[in-house]
């Protein structure tokens, strides 16, 4: 929990006037709206006004409503492979038929999608690809505009992690270049306060922004007015920034009590990739490293791991494990990393 949420959640309620308890904002709080909008263009290259901004409860919610108003039963839409389990069944429960498009080292590579006639949606997660960490190329952003251009295609471009970056600033987002406005940008402050925050927001192209609007009004708006002015009194002065410094803080020395504690407990043993941001990386196991062996042992130890092929659907990867630290405490960061770095195997020579 930020420190001195409760004091804004409770100042904003004490200001809050009769007719924003009532009134209709379908979008979500005016003010609340201001202050993202001021966020996008300060930190996220994003040339956007309140008027764009439509707040959800966080970014899946942002994209349930996305595909609900665009995929039709058998539509195909673009997924990352690996990539967010539950973005693959959203996706899904409407009915789409997925195409699935691999990851390199330059990200999302469209290379076997390209031809794909009708694809109606194009999700990806360019500042750091969930779950291996990527960064999409500037030549690759380019490219996955013009094919969605010329396809008629929207994109998601999820933004869940950008603001925990550890090496550098991040890349502008994907919708900074969007000329063409093909893209859908959706973000969440779940990751970045607390997950049962249930805060997001979503900046839709205005076609696309007036459907959403039309399936809202229909099934209830599901964010309420107090969280929303909280937030926006948070937003508002210094408190945010800070503790978003703060956090990022933090999540990097849990990074770095991750890889310091495996380095001196399993030199070699392993390879990571995907550490510069986030609150993950992957750890790539030796190849004769059997990795449900190594799960089971773990948890037997206290500790839950997540195989990298949770994430797969098409693509086959080495073993590799999806390593969250951004939850631990120091102390739980130090346990898990060294109990993993104990039961992992020298790699082959
Ligand atoms: C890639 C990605 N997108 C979105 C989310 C969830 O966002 P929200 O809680 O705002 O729906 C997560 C959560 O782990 C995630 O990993």
């Amino acid at each position: 929990m930020p420190a001195n949420w409760a004091a804004h959640l409770q100042r904003a309620m004490a200001a809050m006037q009769p007719e924003q308890m009532c009134s209709v904002e379908p979008q979500g709080a005016w003010v609340l709206r201001e202050q993202i909008a001021k966020y996008l263009r300060n930190h996220r290259g994003i040339d956007c006004l309140a008027e764009q901004i439509l707040i959800t409860n966080g970014i899946r919610h942002s994209i349930d409503l996305v595909a609900r108003c665009v995929v039709k039963p058998g539509d195909h839409v673009c997924v990352e492979d690996p990539g967010y389990p539950a973005v693959h069944q959203i996706f899904e429960e409407a009915g789409a038929n997925l195409l699935y498009a691999p990851i390199d080292q330059e990200g999302l590579n469209l290379g076997g999608i390209i031809g794909a006639t009708e694809c109606r949606i194009a999700y990806v997660t360019p500042a750091h690809q969930s779950p291996l960490g990527v960064i999409m190329s500037a030549t690759r952003r380019l490219a996955l505009l013009d094919w969605a251009q010329r396809n008629n295609t929207w994109i998601i471009e999820d933004d869940y992690d950008s603001e925990f970056n550890y090496q550098s600033a991040p890349l502008p987002a994907l919708k900074s270049i969007d000329t063409m406005n093909r893209v859908v940008y959706c973000g969440s402050f779940n990751q970045a306060l607390f997950s049962n925050l249930r805060l997001g927001y979503m900046l839709a192209p205005p076609e696309l922004q007036r459907k959403v609007l039309e399936l809202w009004h229909t099934v209830g708006r599901s964010v309420g007015v107090s969280e929303q002015l909280g937030l926006a009194a948070f937003m508002k002065g210094p408190a945010f920034l800070r503790h978003l410094r703060r956090s990022r803080q933090e999540y990097q020395t849990l990074r770095d009590i991750v890889l310091e504690t495996l380095r001196a407990e399993a030199p070699g043993r392993y390879r990571i990739s995907g550490e510069h941001a986030g609150f993950h990386l992957i750890l790539w196991l030796s190849p004769d490293q059997d990795e449900n062996m190594l799960i089971h042992a773990a948890e037997q130890q206290g500790v839950v791991l997540q195989p990298l092929r949770h994430c797969c659907r098409e693509i086959e990867l080495a073993p590799a494990i999806v390593l969250g630290f951004a939850a631990l405490t120091r102390a739980q960061a130090k346990y898990a990393a060294r109990k993993l770095g104990q039961l992992l195997l020298p790699t082959p020579s």
